[in-house]
């Protein structure tokens, strides 16, 4: 292994750091949430293979979400509890929150890895039930429409009928568990949708403007659903 200082500051937009981007096959790093538009468009420029950590609120941006609904980017495969994401930490690091197998596990809330290299996870297909069967053994009553989209909400991942052909907006944790063979993502319904997504999605959902929607939350009965992601079965 060899290292050397840099010149510079080591600023990611920097020449000196884009020629070493360059000079990589992949990149791996925790990068300033601040700038995480900036850095995944600075590792998409340079059309490069990464695992980045970043917010789980950046899936939302309107500079991220079309990257993930067109299956070019993705999240990772770490141990994700539904909760929270773990990584796994040196055996002398004190402030480990969970030991497993003898492996120690932290987790940094709300955080969640992003790549573009592809794993196993994202082509097991979720085990689903009949849209009559979650009526009659789970939920005993019919799914809901929302207000201001032609879909229907699912609540949790788990109750995603196999036989549904419209669309169905679900929680964003479904990001984890998605196959792309399973299912085709059409976009988010979150406060930027209705400026964001291009006119003939907005049409293909059909979007109508709620008042209380802030700008494209699904609203059921009145009140808006927080981050849901709108997909149909393939
Ligand atoms: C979330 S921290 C991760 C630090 C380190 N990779 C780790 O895992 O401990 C993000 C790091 O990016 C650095 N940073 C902030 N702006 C930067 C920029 N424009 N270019 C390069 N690094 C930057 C910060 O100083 C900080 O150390």
């Amino acid at each position: 292994l060899e290292w050397s200082y840099l010149e510079g500051d080591g600023d990611f937009m920097s020449d000196e750091v884009i020629k070493l981007r360059d000079e990589s096959d992949i990149i791996i790093t925790n990068p300033p949430f601040s700038l995480f538009r900036e850095f995944l468009a600075w590792l998409i420029e340079g059309k490069k293979k990464f695992v980045i950590i970043g917010n789980m609120n950046s899936i939302n941006y309107k500079e991220v979400f079309p990257l993930i609904k067109n299956n070019e980017i993705w999240l990772g495969a770490g141990k994700n509890d539904g909760r929270n994401v773990w990584y796994q930490v040196p055996d002398d690091y004190k402030d480990f929150h969970k030991e497993e197998n003898g492996k120690k596990y932290a987790f940094v809330a709300g955080t969640i890895w992003f790549t573009n290299l592809d794993h196993g996870r994202r082509h097991q297909p979720l085990p689903l039930m009949s849209e009559k069967d979650i009526i009659k053994f789970v939920t005993k009553k019919p799914f809901e429409s929302y207000e201001n989209y032609n879909a229907i909400e699912i609540p949790k991942v788990k109750l995603i009928p196999d036989d549904y052909d419209g669309i169905m907006g679900v929680p964003i944790s479904f990001l984890s568990k998605h196959a792309p063979e399973q299912f085709e993502i059409i976009w988010q319904a979150s406060g930027n949708t209705k400026a964001s997504a291009p006119k003939e999605i907005l049409k293909e959902l059909g979007y109508k403007a709620h008042p209380k929607d802030k700008g494209g939350g699904a609203m059921l009965n009145g009140k808006m659903k927080f981050g849901r992601i709108l997909i149909r079965h393939k």
